[in-house]
């Protein structure tokens, strides 16, 4: 019988790159400073075995494989094994020279005319922001990410993914990914030419600037975020807490904070993200105050702090603000077919809109075709986005069943709440039982599961809402 396994000890000066046309292994084991692999076999195996079926020469386990071979060895491990079923080794061969990554380099961002992938907690990771841009989203915003929490993560340089990874100091978890770019590529992609907006929590100029600097290559814009009105986001002085009259000026110390320490210094654009205050006074004031600190956009989403998703946005409330309004101003809510972008310009007098759940139930809602793509197709491009950027199954499963809340009654979504890993979700994207999902679809206000506190919640406090088992994980973890 052929031996499944061949391990093989590589010391780590005899470690080789891992070429396009080598074997790709089925499975694979690490060890790691001698330690036996069964201390972090779990994980490995988990991620590993994912894939060992209908992905394997596609997209598997060689990209795995060389993520860890790439993280470990610049983690200083002194030894690997790795096995495949041939009994080929394969390695990483280069240390990380941190001064030589390619950063973001600073661009000139436009906010006048854009259709924006708006923020979305557990939601805008690097493969959904990617596919956004290569759908044709001008602009697209990180979910929001306490600055604390960012204060606590170290930079590590993905080779073989080309990202830079913050990687959260207390259990490893990748809280932010960003592509870099290489300024002397002549073929940057979508994503890497689209603008990354950086959405911060904050409550504090003295943090928020600390943050911002110490991940200036990670962004090309920074924003914050005065808009969320969850609990725990106000009684921390962020979100919404910002627009209180008592706040208020905290909240435009921050914003003068970061357009002298990052806007002016680094050449980076500093925006925020408000809600409508109690009268249209108090928000034209306010909107005033903020545009003086000198920021380089505002958006505003046209709901009262108090109101949730599912309550009609007020368009027509954003006109008078567009009025007064000395930067580009970018109006939010309720676009959910390519139609609405004009709808709700005109409505609002902004020439920028930008768009949150009507980009999570279809991403091609940003082609400039105008004409959406089906939404199964989508899904499944997402979900090889996923696999590639190896995004953890359970936020995987996240986003694509939210995606099809869209069509809660449908056989389709039965199956995906059901879904147990990557090859679960694989199965049911591609099962054809010839159901017609068009005719199933759901008016706005039909949709119910919509979680109540979804707009609010922030990476920190992040709990998966879905029952999962091995190989799901909570968090986008780098071992
Ligand atoms: C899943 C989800 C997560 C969200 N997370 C954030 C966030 O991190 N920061 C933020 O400012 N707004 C957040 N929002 C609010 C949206 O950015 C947007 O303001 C709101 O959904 C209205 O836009 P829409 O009508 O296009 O959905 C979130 C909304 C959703 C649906």
């Amino acid at each position: 019988m052929k031996k499944l396994f061949s391990i093989k000890k590589i010391p780590t000066s005899l470690w080789k790159q891992p070429s396009d046309n080598c074997y790709y292994p089925s499975s694979f084991v690490l060890c790691v400073n001698n330690r036996t692999a069964t201390s972090i076999n779990s994980s490995i195996t988990a991620r590993g075995s994912i894939q060992q079926r209908n992905f394997k020469t596609r997209i598997g386990t060689f990209q795995e494989l060389n993520y860890y071979f790439t993280n470990f060895q610049k983690r200083e491990y002194s030894t690997m094994i790795a096995s495949d079923t041939n009994g080929i080794t394969t390695g990483a061969s280069t240390d990380t020279d941190v001064s030589s990554i390619p950063k973001r380099p600073v661009i000139q961002i436009d906010y006048r005319n854009k259709v924006i992938l708006a923020p979305m907690v557990r939601v805008n990771g690097l493969p959904f922001r990617r596919l956004a841009a290569q759908y044709g989203a001008d602009i697209v915003y990180s979910e929001e990410l306490v600055d604390k929490k960012l204060l606590k993560c170290k930079p590590v340089y993905n080779e073989k993914l080309k990202t830079i990874d913050y990687i959260s100091e207390k259990d490893k978890s990748i809280v932010y990914q960003v592509e870099v770019v290489d300024k002397d590529s002549d073929s940057p992609t979508a994503s890497q030419k689209v603008p990354t907006v950086l959405q911060l929590g904050t409550s504090s100029p003295e943090i928020a600037l600390k943050v911002a600097e110490l991940m200036i290559d990670g962004y090309d814009a920074i924003d914050v975020n005065m808009g969320c009105p969850k609990k725990f986001s106000v009684k921390g002085g962020m979100g919404s807490a910002l627009l209180r009259p008592e706040n208020q000026e905290n909240a435009l110390e921050i914003l003068r904070t970061l357009v002298k320490g990052i806007q002016e210094k680094y050449g980076k654009p500093v925006t925020c993200k408000i809600r409508l205050l109690d009268s249209p006074e108090q928000t034209l004031e306010l909107f005033e105050k903020l545009q003086n600190t000198g920021v380089t956009a505002i958006c505003v989403h046209a709901r009262y702090i108090p109101q949730r998703p599912r309550e009609k946005a007020h368009s027509h409330l954003i006109e008078p603000i567009s009025k007064i309004a000395k930067v580009p101003l970018i109006a939010n809510g309720d676009v959910f077919k390519p139609e609405d972008i004009e709808r709700v310009k005109s409505v609002t007098g902004c020439s920028s809109v930008m768009i949150a759940r009507g980009a999570m139930w279809n991403l091609s809602i940003f082609r400039k075709e105008k004409v959406l793509l089906d939404k199964l197709e989508v899904a499944k491009i997402l979900l090889d986005e996923f696999i590639k950027y190896q995004y953890p199954a359970g936020l995987s499963k996240y986003i694509i069943k939210r995606m099809f809340e869209t069509h809660a009654k449908t056989n389709l979504y039965k199956r995906l709440v059901g879904c147990k890993g990557y090859d679960d979700l694989h199965k049911a994207i591609h099962f054809n039982d010839g159901e017609d999902l068009n005719s199933k679809e759901l008016s706005i206000e039909q949709i119910t599961s919509i979680p109540e506190d979804d707009d609010v919640l922030p990476i920190t406090s992040y709990q998966s809402t879905t029952t999962v088992t091995e190989p799901f994980t909570k968090k986008q973890k780098y071992q």
